[in-house]
């Protein structure tokens, strides 16, 4: 099961969903689960070194290139959870679709499609079985993701204390739902800052995420 996570605007907190639901499948899925970062900040997200070798986009530059040398490119992150690192290549939209369909299979595999709003991260995410729009309660960034080219099929909202939009607005707006509601919490930042998700999803984050997953 592919789960592609992806915003709007960069700082919506996609990086911290999508390390927090694969550390989450990793431990309560049989087969564990595998992080693919179209983003750059996985491996400090989890607190591992940064990749000296090629990642996904590499791959996905060579137009032959087979499932299987996808796989040789995975990492241990802890027992479960294995990541595939970006790289240095373009991701087009004929390697976006062979990704999507190597990625396919019996694991879960959730994919930072990050924020920048790339074409071709954004076509993976459509081709994905749960694809999630990683969203702040806010006017501008709610704009954009009425805007976008795809619709998500739910969405995580990263809330804030006093905002005035809510889950019923963005439901309403943009006619998905809202899968999970995650609070702004300091000890997510603290976990982030010190690149601890991969040890330990802040108890907020796990709450909020598990019924997500
Ligand atoms: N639920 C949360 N509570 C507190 N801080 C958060 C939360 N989610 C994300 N952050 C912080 O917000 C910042 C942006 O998060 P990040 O996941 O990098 O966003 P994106 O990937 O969308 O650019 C980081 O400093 C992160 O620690
Ligand atoms: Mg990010």
């Amino acid at each position: 099961m592919l789960i592609a996570c992806w915003s709007v605007k960069g700082g919506s907190g996609t990086t911290v969903v999508a390390a927090s639901l694969a550390v989450i499948l990793a431990r309560s899925m049989p087969g564990g689960a595998l992080a693919v970062d179209l983003a750059g900040d996985l491996p400090a997200a989890f607190g591992v070194p940064e990749p000296t070798g090629p990642g996904v986009t590499d791959w996905a530059s060579v137009p032959d290139a087979g499932a299987d040398s996808l796989c040789r490119l995975e990492a241990e992150v802890r027992p479960g959870l294995r990541l595939i690192t970006t790289g240095t290549g373009r991701l087009d939209a004929d390697g976006a679709d062979r990704l999507s369909t190597a990625l396919a299979g019996d694991r879960h595999v959730v994919v930072d499609c990050g924020s920048g709003g790339d074409r071709c991260a954004v076509a993976l995410a459509a081709s994905a079985a749960l694809s999630l729009l990683v969203l702040r309660p806010c006017y501008l960034a709610l704009r954009r993701a009425l805007a976008a080219p795809i619709r998500p099929s739910g969405v995580i909202l990263v809330s804030e204390p006093g905002r005035s939009l809510g889950r019923h607005d963005i439901e309403d707006v943009l006619g998905v739902p809202v899968r999970a509601d995650v609070a702004w919490d300091p000890a997510v930042a603290r976990a982030v800052d010190a690149g601890l998700l991969a040890a330990r999803v802040p108890r907020t984050l796990e709450r909020a995420l598990r019924r997500a997953a």
